[in-house]
């Protein structure tokens, strides 16, 4: 038989997806996080990964699905997020535009699996599944209740999970995890029915804010969380080193995320040294240019005496505190750092 009669599309799926294979797994697995230091690493959308001085392995928010992958359904569902939002009733056309990093089902070990809120790019099935085959048995599932009801829907055992709301803390090995408040008011409309003049008041079941404490520094993880001002509460009752903020274009409409004025005010608010936008990279729909964060943190850092600066990063990176703290700018890893070990195979060396 010929090549193109035994190539099949399955065929295709597994050889070139996930995109990254398992390279970010092994570098995680791999990392020897020095004393005094935290390694984080960002997975897509909110995922991120951290990885204290002693190992402890927490992962927020980690998901490994897509978005919109057809234009077949014309219409969002009534009582869609972003239907009851907007008013609009039109498909929103978020299709996935960041590769998938990390293969969930390689997962070695993890001591804690959390969740900000329950919307489908937040929270993952295939995260779930791996986690309770491949790593210990008392791993905790931590999130809102929503987040909880979601894992028990796939099979988590309720043992496992641990619903969580803002002033609760819960330690993982030498991590503490505080639970904060969060302002996510796109979930606040997430509602199966007409709310139209009703005062909602389940913001604490449907989503929280984390800041994880690790022995050399902490990390602020907003979530989908919009601006609030409420943000310099957390900023004055907590010591926050960086801080990671929802950032995107929204459309006409729609107020969704953060722009780059809120992220800078969100950075200024929380008092943190660093601060990092996300989820501005997975969604086409609300896809945004994050240095345009760094260009308006020029334009005012001086005058308003700004004490944090911003990291542009990308999908798959990794950031280390605080060795990372004043670089600006991420860039992935260039290699070719053992040049000319060997004499390079090239006719003469004038060609070079
Ligand atoms: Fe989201």
């Amino acid at each position: 038989m010929s090549k193109v009669d035994e190539i099949t599309r399955e065929k295709w799926i597994l050889g070139a997806f996930p995109e990254w294979g398992t390279w970010l797994n092994e570098e995680i697995d791999g990392e020897d996080v020095k004393p005094g230091t935290f390694a984080m690493w960002w997975i897509g959308c909110t995922g991120l990964w951290i990885k204290s001085e002693n190992s402890t392995n927490i992962a927020i928010d980690l998901w490994f699905g897509n978005g919109k992958r057809s234009q077949k359904t014309k219409e969002m569902a009534p009582y869609h997020q972003m239907r009851n939002m907007t008013g609009g009733r039109a498909t929103q056309p978020n299709l996935r535009a960041a590769p998938i990093v990390y293969d969930p089902f390689a997962v070695t070990t993890v001591d804690a699996v959390l969740s900000t809120h329950y919307h489908n790019d937040h929270i993952d099935p295939f995260f779930a599944a791996a986690v309770l085959k491949n790593c210990k048995e008392d791993v905790p599932f931590i999130g809102p209740k929503k987040s909880v009801e979601k894992w028990l829907s796939y099979g988590v055992p309720e043992e496992r999970c641990r619903v969580v709301k803002p002033g609760d803390v819960v330690e993982v090995k030498d991590c503490k995890i505080v639970v904060l408040d969060s302002f996510d008011r796109t979930c606040l409309v997430t509602v199966d029915e007409d709310v139209r003049g009703v005062c909602p008041s389940d913001m604490d079941e449907k989503a929280v804010n984390y800041l994880i404490q690790t022995p050399a520094g902490s990390v602020y993880h907003s979530g989908d969380s919009h601006y609030s001002t409420y943000y310099a509460k957390h900023g004055k009752d907590y010591q926050i080193d960086v801080a990671l903020g929802s950032f995107g274009e929204n459309p006409v409409g729609c107020q969704d995320k953060m722009t780059s004025v809120d992220i800078l005010r969100m950075a200024e608010a929380l008092r943190c040294k660093v601060v990092i936008p996300f989820h501005h990279d997975v969604w086409t729909n609300f896809k945004a240019d994050p240095l345009e964060i760094l260009m308006l943190y020029n334009y005012k850092k001086n005058v308003l005496g700004y004490e944090f600066k911003p990291f542009i990063w990308d999908v798959g990176g990794k950031f280390v505190w605080p060795g990372d703290k004043d670089k600006i700018q991420y860039h992935y890893r260039r290699g070719f750092e053992d040049c000319f070990t060997d004499e390079p195979n090239v006719p003469f060396r004038s060609i070079l």
